[in-house]
């Protein structure tokens, strides 16, 4: 079965003290959620990485970043390192977000060397794809989802350390969110392409979180269906009280994988 994952990409939001106040009242809201049913994961922005992460010690609560550059090391002025984020203390690294694509020209090639990377220096990866709207509307949706697939993910992947989420770019920030059966329906057609690369059972037990203004009033019914195993969210993660909800969300419908 398939344990869903609720992570928390707080992109650019937050100064220390916020940062520390959201993550302890998480901390404090999760003691009556059962975290077993759940795996929970927090992206602060890379300042507060250490501290974040001191304020987590002890807690089921995971670290991870937002991105990463995929060499070791080197003179690549303002880029941060794999094995720096892996002794910050996390254990996942978001990679083709969205927002990395259409700002920062993050493309195929590129975004293939920073999966690698992440896998190689030991940590986990989430791999974001999905859509535009003018895709979608073009009935390009799948041929996108098999493109950002093909050009990132091969057998040399390791899938155990692999989550995709799927996260149409229309719904990323906008409050406008797939239907359930639009969801669902990426999700089958991702897990099979996965199924293409890695095998079908190695595809079954493989995570594709949805993404794009999950709140709590929409994340039962996204998480309840049976390939959604569990969600990346952006703005609804920066207030304890709605990233709590979606968690118990995650709690309530797990189990129906
Ligand atoms: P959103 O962001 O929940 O604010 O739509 C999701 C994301 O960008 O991962």
């Amino acid at each position: 079965m398939r344990k869903p994952l609720v992570a928390g990409n707080w992109k650019m939001f937050k100064l220390r003290a916020e940062a520390i106040s959201l993550v302890k009242g998480i901390q404090d809201g999760l003691k009556g959620i059962d975290t077993g049913k759940v795996e929970v994961l927090v992206c602060p922005p890379y300042p507060w990485l250490e501290a974040v992460g001191s304020a987590l010690r002890g807690s089921p609560i995971l670290l991870g970043a937002q991105n990463a550059h995929e060499a070791k090391e080197g003179a690549f002025t303002g880029e941060v390192a794999v094995p720096m984020l892996k002794d910050a203390g996390c254990s996942y690294v978001i990679i083709g977000h969205s927002e990395r694509r259409q700002h920062f020209g993050e493309r195929g090639d590129r975004l293939h060397r920073k999966v690698r990377a992440v896998l190689e220096y030991g940590l986990k990866v989430i791999y974001c794809i999905g859509e535009t709207l003018e895709e979608r509307e073009a009935g390009r949706t799948e041929a996108v989802l098999e493109r950002q697939i093909d050009e990132v993910l091969a057998t040399d992947v390791d899938a155990a350390r692999l989550v995709v989420a799927y996260e149409p770019v229309w719904a990323i920030g906008t409050g406008r969110t797939a239907t359930t059966d639009q969801a669902q329906q990426a999700h089958v057609f991702i897990r099979g392409k996965l199924g293409g690369i890695f095998g079908l059972q190695v595809a079954q037990g493989l995570r594709i979180q949805y993404g794009g203004s999950v709140k709590p009033a929409n994340a039962a019914g996204l998480l309840g269906q049976k390939d959604i195993d569990g969600a990346l969210v952006g703005g609804a993660c920066l207030a304890a009280g709605d990233f709590l909800a979606i968690i118990a969300a995650a709690v309530a419908t797990a189990g129906g994988a």
